[in-house]
């Protein structure tokens, strides 16, 4: 999985042709101290000489936030946000770049917070919202702070994930860029790992596998392509190409075709199932909604430790969902199955939740089930046992039915 990450930064090292950043930067747009910027009026951002990225105040809810955007249609996109779990600022915030080398935000209620940690001494400082994408500090013409070494949810063509700066953590949404639910960490050992934070089950999912293939080819005139890649609110890590030339904004690579490949957007015992980027999540048939963040389901029912109770009948409806998949390892595998057999070894064993047919394999899970997809192109049968009822008096009753969601 390294080889994804290189695969990334070679794109990335193609296509980003700036060296020696400051030297040819754009003296007018050298950002000397004292320089001022306002969130409600002129002015309110610092532009990179091309004018493609600005730096500075824009619309976040109903205030502001500090961040470097692209500027685009119909909308402008935001690549880095600071402090981007801080409630919105109000219009009369200003952010200034101090003669010591900071950049405090400035609030309406004399609140203020340093955006720039940079250790001052007496020097000699200036500022830059360079073309990349990056927006940098210059203590002596060398670089003293740069937002690329703090990603949000975008790394940027040039820039990279490293050791110390190693992960992205997705927007709560397209429009708001507080961190979201999911993780993109590169770990010491060069794997790029993908996590959600929130949920309480096991949820950590190696999302990365051999399958990917980041094909770094690219064609066009490049000074007028601005890549970027993102770990999206829904937790697809994506490749953007910007087309400046004729706006437009394409996807040109993304780690998961099926949005309900990223685990954790559907909780417990329930399943997910995507048209394009949409995706809901689905109780299996004889579970019901439960009122949590995560939608997850629980049936009405439960018996823990059959094992020991072999007193208690328990009395329970098998429904058959088809095209399912679930994650993670199976309680056990039975080879060279039919699928009646395979029902058949689920009602027999008192700790089997469910089983997955798929020919000639039979997986045996427990309850409760975990990362449920359901796409039509996965040819598979699920049984899921469905407890209705236990008794220590009736005669076990088995009720086949089958139940299509
Ligand atoms: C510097 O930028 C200004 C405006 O952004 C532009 O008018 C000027 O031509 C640029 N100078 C050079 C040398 O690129
Ligand atoms: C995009 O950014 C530009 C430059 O800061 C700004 O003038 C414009 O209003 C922004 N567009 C939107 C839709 O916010
Ligand atoms: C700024 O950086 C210094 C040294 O890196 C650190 O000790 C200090 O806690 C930082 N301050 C803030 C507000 O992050
Ligand atoms: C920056 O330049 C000033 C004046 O030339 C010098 O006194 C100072 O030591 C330099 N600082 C660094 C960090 O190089
Ligand atoms: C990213 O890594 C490449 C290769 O190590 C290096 O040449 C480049 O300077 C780095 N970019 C930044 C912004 O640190
Ligand atoms: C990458 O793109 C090139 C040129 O389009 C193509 O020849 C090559 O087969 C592609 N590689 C992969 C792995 O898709
Ligand atoms: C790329 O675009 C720039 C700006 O529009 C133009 O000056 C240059 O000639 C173009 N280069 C090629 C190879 O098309
Ligand atoms: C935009 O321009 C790029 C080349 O710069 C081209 O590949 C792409 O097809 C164009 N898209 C549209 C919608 O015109
Ligand atoms: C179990 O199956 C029976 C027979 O089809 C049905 O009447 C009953 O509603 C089912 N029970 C549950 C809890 O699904
Ligand atoms: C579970 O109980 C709830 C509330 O008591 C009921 O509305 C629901 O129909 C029951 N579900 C099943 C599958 O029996
Ligand atoms: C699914 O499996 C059945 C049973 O072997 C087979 O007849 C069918 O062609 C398979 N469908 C697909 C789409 O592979
Ligand atoms: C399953 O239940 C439905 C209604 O609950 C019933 O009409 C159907 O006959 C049952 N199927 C089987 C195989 O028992």
């Amino acid at each position: 999985m390294a080889h994804l990450l290189s695969h990334i930064l070679l794109l990335f090292v193609v296509v980003s042709l700036h060296v020696n950043v400051i030297a040819q930067e754009n003296e007018s747009n050298i950002i000397l101290p004292g320089s001022i910027l306002y969130a409600g009026k002129h002015q309110r951002s610092w532009p990179s000489p091309s004018g493609h990225f600005e730096f500075g105040f824009y619309r976040q809810g109903s205030g502001y936030a500090v961040g470097v955007w692209l500027v685009d249609r119909p909308e402008n996109t935001t690549v880095w946000t600071a402090n981007r779990d801080d409630p919105p600022v109000s219009a009369s915030s200003t952010l200034e770049f101090t003669a010591q080398g900071k950049l405090p935000l400035r609030t309406e209620n004399g609140a203020q917070k340093i955006i720039a940690n940079t250790s001052s001494s007496g020097s000699v400082y200036s500022a830059c919202m360079l073309d990349l994408g990056n927006f940098v500090l210059y203590q002596n013409r060398s670089v003293v702070w740069e937002s690329f070494d703090f990603p949000t949810d975008t790394i940027l063509g040039g820039q990279n994930l490293t050791r110390d700066h190693n992960q992205l953590i997705s927007s709560v949404s397209r429009s708001n860029h507080a961190g979201g639910q999911f993780l993109l960490s590169m770990q010491t050992d060069g794997n790029l790992v993908a996590y959600r934070g929130i949920l309480t089950m096991s949820s950590e999912s190696d999302l990365y596998g051999e399958r990917i293939v980041a094909n770094g080819s690219t064609t066009g005139n490049q000074t007028m392509i601005i890549y970027r890649a993102s770990l999206d609110p829904n937790g697809i890590f994506r490749l953007y190409s910007h087309q400046l030339e004729n706006n437009t904004i394409s996807n040109i690579w993304q780690d998961v075709d099926d949005v309900c490949d990223v685990n954790g957007h559907c909780g417990l015992n329930s399943y997910c199932s995507s048209k394009g980027d949409d995706f809901g999540c689905y109780c299996y048939p004889g579970f019901t909604l439960e009122n949590t963040k995560i939608p997850s389901c629980s049936q009405n029912f439960t018996v823990d430790g059959c094992e020991s109770r072999k007193d208690l009948l328990i009395q329970y409806n098998i429904t058959t969902l088809e095209n399912m998949e679930w994650a993670g390892d199976p309680n056990y595998v039975k080879h060279n199955l039919d699928k009646e057999e395979c029902k058949k070894a689920c009602e027999e064993e008192c700790s089997c939740g469910g089983v997955l047919y798929s020919i000639p394999n039979c997986n045996m899970i427990r309850l409760p089930l975990k990362f449920g997809k359901r796409h039509e192109n996965i040819n598979t049968t699920a049984f899921i046992k469905v407890i209705v009822g236990s008794s220590s008096e009736i005669r076990p009753t088995l009720i086949n039915n089958q139940t299509e969601a």
